[in-house]
């Protein structure tokens, strides 16, 4: 049996990595007031339909759809923002309130699977609602910035661009129509299917012969009222405030419909074809499109299993090396070494002690703690259960081993420990 295409176990070796994200992820959303909210992974398939859009790619052939056991069209979530949409009119959260609300897990889409894509890949998503002005989404922009900071991340590029308001964008779909129409025996077989009903995502085509077409083609920015203008500078002249450098792409379209005004992707060039991180953007028609009061909202998603690449290609993998390791030989000491690992548990929560289950001779034992690069072994044979004491044995050293008194061990271990710069907090 082999697990679905496109479908990843996470192992031990890499599950460190994953968590040392997921923490640091959580930390930082936190110091920005985000709050999080946990979706379901199944929904209605017209969620999706009406918020990423019809005529999208995501939509059209790559979400996971099936017909419940009575009949309901329900799909795996391709994606995040839709349901948060959905739960927080559900529950009343966007009445005259400001949330800034966050929440992870896996997503699905039936793409091509290649290195960084995959047809269940996680995020962690943030949204911010109620909030208008360019200032939140500077902010969310910082917050991402912070991020890569905190991760040690270098080499990430922040593209920035706006689609302005549903008339520009109505408009700027009219005006690449008649373009694209015009110049219709120079485009792809894909991008003629896409081109009568969304014409914004050719411009995202990869096709080498679309290249110069695409260079030439009418430029939103032509398009804007005021008002989006404004707002985009504002955003730009924040950003230039802060210290956080961009550069606009005026080629940046996205390709889930529901994006008005910012849109912005955070991009590394150490991953090869699928280099996008991080992306989002404002969607202040959304809550209104699904029956609530007009809530201007702004979000953005992390594509975790890139971002976990690049954590692998930058730092050192985090520490999981066990503290000590409990060699226990003979019945006798079973109960001794249950007891004593326990006791050390209890004392330091942070302690790493694995403890060796299954028996097995002193020889192979020790051969078992060697193999998991613990730093101490704690020895019980016979002869310590008889006296009441244990073996503390340093296994980084040629040295001799210890014999204390088992009322002891806490005081000694800790020393030991704490000799080696290893710190496990205070004996409880
Ligand atoms: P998205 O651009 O579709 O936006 O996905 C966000 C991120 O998820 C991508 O930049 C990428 O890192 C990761 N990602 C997407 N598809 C895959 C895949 N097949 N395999 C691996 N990683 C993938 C959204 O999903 C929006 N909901 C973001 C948003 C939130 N906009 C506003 N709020």
């Amino acid at each position: 049996m082999k697990a679905v295409r496109g479908m990843k176990d996470i192992l031990p070796v890499d599950a460190a990595r994953w968590r040392y994200l997921e923490e640091t992820v959580r930390t930082v959303l936190a110091s920005y007031g985000y709050e999080e909210i946990r979706l379901p992974i199944v929904e209605h398939t017209d969620l999706f339909r009406r918020s990423i859009g019809e005529e999208t790619d995501i939509v059209e052939k790559e979400m996971y759809t099936f017909a419940d056991r009575n009949g309901d069209s329900l799909s795996l979530r391709p994606e995040g923002t839709a349901s948060c949409v959905r739960a927080g009119l559900e529950h009343g959260l966007f009445h005259n309130q400001i949330q800034r609300l966050w929440y992870a897990g896996p997503m699905f889409r039936h793409e091509r699977p290649q290195k960084g894509r995959y047809r269940q890949f996680h995020q962690v998503g943030a949204e911010a609602y109620g909030m208008p002005g360019a200032d939140i989404d500077a902010e969310i922009i910082c917050l991402g910035a912070r991020l890569w900071r905190k991760l040690g991340l270098a080499d990430i590029r922040l593209e920035i661009n706006t689609l302005g308001d549903r008339e520009a964008r109505a408009s700027y779909r009219q005006a690449l129509f008649d373009y694209f129409s015009a110049h219709v025996d120079e485009i792809d077989e894909d991008s003629k299917n896409r081109l009568p009903g969304n014409p914004l995502r050719l411009l995202d085509s990869k096709h080498p012969a679309m290249q110069d077409l695409i260079g030439r083609a009418p430029s939103l920015i032509g398009y804007l009222n005021p008002e989006s203008e404004r707002h985009f500078t504002e955003l730009r002249g924040l950003l230039d405030a802060v210290g956080i450098r961009y550069s606009v792409n005026p080629r940046l379209v996205r390709g889930l419909d529901y994006y008005n005004r910012t849109v912005f992707e955070w991009v590394t060039q150490r991953l090869g074809a699928q280099g996008t991180i991080c992306a989002g953007g404002r969607y202040d028609g959304l809550v209104e499109q699904f029956g609530g009061r007009p809530t201007p909202a702004i979000g953005f998603a992390l594509g975790l299993e890139r971002i976990v690449a690049l954590l692998e290609q930058e730092a050192a993998p985090e520490a999981t090396r066990p503290h000590v390791y409990l060699i226990a030989v003979g019945e006798e000491a079973a109960a001794a070494a249950l007891r004593l690992a326990e006791s050390a548990r209890e004392a330091w929560p942070g302690l790493r002690l694995i403890a060796n289950c299954g028996g097995g001779s002193f020889k192979s034992q020790f051969r078992r703690a060697d193999k998991s690069q613990a730093h101490v072994a704690l020895i019980l044979g016979a002869e310590e259960v008889r006296q009441s004491t244990v073996g503390i044995k340093a296994l980084e050293e040629e040295g001799e081993q210890m014999t204390v008194a088992q009322r002891d061990l806490l005081d000694c271990l800790g020393e030991l420990l704490a000799r080696r710069g290893i710190l496990v907090g205070p004996v409880n």
